[in-house]
């Protein structure tokens, strides 16, 4: 028998998984004909293969991480392929030359697959799963046109009108940036989609648009704009332009292009919570007022609880700061009356004309100064 049932494979934890969830997974030894069948299998639909050691510690932590995924995610089919009986065919055929190692094969009828990078959790690997399926560009037409930019969280729209085959550059233009956006993941819910029909008028016109349902955003331009200078920098510009959310979650991964850009941060320190949510919606009007000389941004209080109080705040509640990031000024916001645009803007326009004090974390008794903090 070339597959070897679950039973049989006692040395990887997917040997405890209960029979119906084994239905979705084959656990295959490395052979020439084992290998034969994989391919078959991989030709049909979208699969996602571990190829491990099951007797070596990290590919068993990875047998952790595929059971949940097996019983998280109903819809991915998975394989394990056991390299150990025959390394050398593992590497020669799939090119892996560490253990585990994860693919994610297409359904194609030659043999191609993308390759998993990242943290190998389930998570990382459903999330980088369901990214891989979804094509980067979809067609949309006069019926479902609204659904696809009210359905989306941020929908772009290429339209070429009926004479998309002239435009053969501009489309694989738009397709290969599409294709970037697919991979970053704090990106997620930008949908692409290109339109090839005449307007009602009947009008053949050339225009991308965007709708940014979260931000309510709804812009577009058209045919002169796009074709002079270079229409990727400018395709690009616009898409990130309209994707970028106005008040963004500040994390250590993103601050330093916060500081770059030398325009001060109005922070807001919020539990994870619809507060949040409700705090965007409330300050949108400002930031988009003061977009110019502020970043207004939410920053998890719990996550980063050290950092409210480096900044004169209390700890793990909700709280705002304005920093200068010219000379690290910062401003608590310590005033009696709750936070709305209407009281952060008056707050706001006293720090500009002077009248609100720095604060000074000396001040403080007792308590020291996490100075070094970023957050
Ligand atoms: C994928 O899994 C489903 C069961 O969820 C199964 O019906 C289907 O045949 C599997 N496809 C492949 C190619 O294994
Ligand atoms: C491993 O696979 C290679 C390539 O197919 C083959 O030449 C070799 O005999 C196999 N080794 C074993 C131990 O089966
Ligand atoms: C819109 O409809 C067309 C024609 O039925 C279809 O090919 C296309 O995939 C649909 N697009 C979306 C986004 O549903």
């Amino acid at each position: 028998m070339r597959f070897k049932t679950m039973k049989l494979c006692l040395a990887w934890t997917l040997s405890l998984l209960p029979v119906a969830l084994a239905e979705r997974h084959t656990h295959i030894e490395a052979s020439e004909s084992s290998i034969k069948v994989l391919f078959e299998e991989v030709k049909q639909d979208w699969k996602l293969v571990a190829f491990v050691l099951p007797k070596e510690e990290n590919s068993q932590a990875l047998g952790k991480e595929w059971k949940t995924l097996l019983k998280n995610e109903k819809r991915i089919n998975l394989s394990s392929l056991d390299c150990s009986a025959n390394v050398t065919l593992c590497k020669q055929t799939f090119d892996v030359h560490s253990f585990p190692t994860i693919r994610l094969f297409e359904p194609s009828s030659r043999t191609s697959y993308r390759r998993f990078r990242g943290p190998k959790t389930a998570e990382a690997i459903a999330d980088f799963y369901w990214r891989s399926i979804r094509p980067a560009v979809a067609l949309v037409n006069e019926q479902n046109i609204t659904e696809f930019q009210t359905g989306n969280n941020v929908a772009v729209v290429m339209h070429f009108g009926s004479a998309a085959p002239l435009r053969e550059e501009l489309r694989q233009e738009f397709i290969s940036l599409a294709n970037s956006y697919y991979g970053r993941s704090p990106i997620t819910g930008v949908s692409f989609g290109i339109a090839e029909y005449a307007d009602a008028e009947g009008k053949d016109k050339l225009e991308i648009e965007c709708v940014n349902n979260f931000e309510d955003i709804r812009r577009s331009i058209g045919a002169s704009e796009m074709l002079k200078g270079s229409t990727i920098e400018m395709l690009k510009r616009f898409v990130d332009e309209c994707t970028a959310p106005l008040i963004p979650e500040l994390t250590i991964r993103n601050e330093l292009v916060f500081y770059q850009t030398g325009k001060s941060i109005v922070r807001y320190f919020v539990p994870p919570s619809d507060e949040r949510k409700a705090y965007v919606k409330e300050m949108r009007l400002l930031a988009k007022k003061y977009q110019e000389y502020l970043h207004f941004v939410t920053v998890d209080a719990h996550k980063y609880s050290d950092g409210a109080r480096a900044m004169g705040l209390t700890e793990g509640v909700t709280g705002l700061v304005v920093q200068q990031t010219s000379n690290g000024a910062v401003y608590p916001y310590r005033r009696n009356i709750p936070i709305s645009a209407a009281s952060v803007e008056s707050f706001l326009v006293d720090i500009i004309q002077g009248r609100e004090k720095p604060w000074n974390p000396q001040e403080q008794t007792g308590k020291e100064a996490h100075g070094h903090d970023e957050l």
